[in-house]
């Protein structure tokens, strides 16, 4: 297995992926940063130099389990203090499974300033995918906003609220058009004719070949669908997991997904296709669709498409989302076996509140605030000052609650902490219900640390007490580090706590999980190694080594 050294400056840079200039976070003067390729078991060793002059850092590699290395993980708050400006860091970590990952900030929101990337793991030699290709490319989507972080940010705690709103543009591998003419007050930071103004160029391919796409989501709110004009995607990979091939025309993905997809140059080689993002699941139609152009060999790879963009599946279709949810199940010579039990049962029901004034996000009640002492410190160190003692409800109220209703209660905000029994199988179901507007939305879940296997999903209130566990899929589930819990249904994930460390769980809508929208789990805390000195120094972890 090989080292792999990457030395990267985190600084803010001027960058205009969208025609309209504005500070981004950048990696070595790169956003999205540059994409991490190695193979199964090697290891990657990034050393990252904060330069954002007055603000820190945390790097996340999501849907790297960091077994052995729970420091890692990149949350500030969780597993480490963060990166302070002219401060060094480093991260060292195997990558141990094939698959297809992302990095991204975790600190704050500063993931919306644009410190994005990818992770590629290919298979060992010798060792065969259940598929073939003759290329690979890569598709990194995103969604893109003209205010900046801090004037986001600054909404979402205000009184009252101001919400982040919808996207200016939706970014396809860091570049997107828009369209200057429809800025109410024309600015000079924006100008379709600046030369990197460009319609983008995806890549080109040749007929008859056979494309491996690895899309990545890191939206920070959207949720998406993505096609290649004319052409059918087979789905073959989803988080790094084989899934039982099935043909889309249009994938669904949300922010923190990875998948894989075949597609075959199989079109009129004599013109060009549009790649397209769309939002679905909000009313975006300010925001207009992604679009890249992918050409034939041969022809000019600017050379726009002759025909107009669609605008993809109906924003508010839940039910085909869904049904694309249901229909990701694992490959057949790959499932991973299920557990059969789980030795705990967590329901966790999403409300929005009103605490204090500030609207928040709680889980069973809690808003989640993240400590200035990283869990992991305090919680190997046994630093009880530091987080709340008190566990937070493994249920709500089942019966009580009305889905279909904002919260009648308000919540309180905290840090505290689900300490699972090491080996332990846990279920958790979430369960979505409606926001203060009285709408319901989709929330992309993330687990650090593990894969889940996706169970299943359902509409309205999931029941515990009825039949609804003998119906969930324990045959072949696929086994997923994010998955969608979709407008006024439940998504039922059961996971194995055996990874030694401290993990978040959230929301990976970059204003939710900043507004409090996750939790924080514990295991095997105890038989963690020794924490290295790096990761300490913020809060009570003052002096600890
Ligand atoms: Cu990509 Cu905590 O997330
Ligand atoms: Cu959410």
């Amino acid at each position: 297995a090989k080292v792999h050294h990457y030395d990267w400056d985190i600084s803010y840079q001027h960058k205009s992926p969208d025609c309209f200039e504005k500070l981004a976070v950048t990696v070595n003067g790169e956003a999205p940063g540059p994409t991490i390729r190695a193979t199964q078991g090697d290891t990657i060793v990034v050393t990252v130099n904060n330069k954002l002059e007055t603000e820190n850092t945390a790097i996340h590699w999501h849907g790297i389990r960091q077994i052995d290395t729970p420091w890692a993980d990149g949350v500030a708050g969780v597993t480490q203090c963060p990166i302070l400006p002219g401060e060094t860091f480093t991260y060292k970590f195997v990558v141990d499974r094939a698959g297809t990952y992302l990095y991204h900030a975790h600190y704050g929101m500063q993931r919306v300033a644009g410190l994005n990337g990818m992770i590629v793991v290919t298979v060992p030699d010798g060792i065969r995918e259940p598929f073939t290709y003759d290329e690979e490319h890569t598709v990194l989507l995103q969604d893109w906003w003209h205010k900046s972080v801090y004037d986001q940010a600054t909404g979402l705690s205000a009184k009252p609220f101001v919400f982040v709103g919808e996207p200016q543009s939706l970014l396809i591998n860091g570049r997107g058009m828009f369209n200057c003419s429809n800025l109410a007050t024309p600015t000079g930071s924006c100008n379709n004719s600046r030369p990197d103004c460009t319609l983008p160029a995806l890549f080109s391919i040749v007929p008859g070949k056979t494309y491996l796409l690895r899309l990545g989501s890191l939206t920070s709110l959207s949720s998406l669908s993505f096609e290649i004009e004319g052409h059918s995607m087979t789905v073959v990979e989803a988080d790094g997991h084989y899934v039982r091939p099935f043909v889309v025309r249009s994938l669904f993905i949300y922010s923190g997904e990875t998948y894989s997809v075949l597609f075959k140059a199989d079109q009129d080689p004599r013109r060009n296709y549009w790649a397209t993002s769309h939002i679905v699941g909000r009313n975006a139609t300010m925001t207009p669709s992604g679009k890249a152009v992918v050409s034939y060999a041969g022809n000019d790879p600017r050379k726009t498409p002759p025909t107009v963009p669609t605008n993809g599946p109906a924003w508010d279709n839940t039910a085909i989302r869904v049904e694309q949810s249901k229909s990701i199940l694992a490959h057949p010579g790959y499932v991973v076996p299920v557990p059969v039990r789980a030795d705990r049962t967590l329901l966790l029901l999403n409300t929005q509140n009103n605490i204090d004034g500030h609207i928040k996000w709680t889980i069973n009640g809690v808003s989640l605030h993240f400590p200035a002492t990283p869990y992991l410190v305090s919680m190997k160190h046994g630093l009880t000052d530091a987080y709340d003692q008190r566990p937070p409800l493994d249920t709500y109220d089942h019966r009580g609650h009305d889905i279909s209703a904002p919260a009648p209660t308000n919540g309180t905000i905290g840090s505290p902490v689900y300490r699972l029994a090491f080996d332990s199988v846990v279920d958790v179901v979430l369960q979505n219900s409606n926001m203060l507007n009285n709408q319901s939305e989709t929330h992309p879940w993330h687990l650090h640390g593990h894969d889940f296997w996706v169970l299943g999903h359902g509409d309205g209130k999931f029941d515990p007490t009825a039949d609804a566990w003998r119906l969930l899929n324990v045959k072949d589930p696929i086994m997923k580090n994010t998955v969608p819990l979709h407008p006024d249904g439940w998504t039922a994930i059961r996971f194995h706590a055996n990874n030694p460390g401290v993990w978040l769980f959230h929301c990976h809508v970059e204003a939710h999980v900043f507004m409090g929208m996750g939790v924080v789990f514990e295991e095997g805390v105890e038989s963690v190694g020794r924490l290295p000195s790096s990761i300490m120094g913020c809060g009570h972890s003052k002096g600890l080594h």
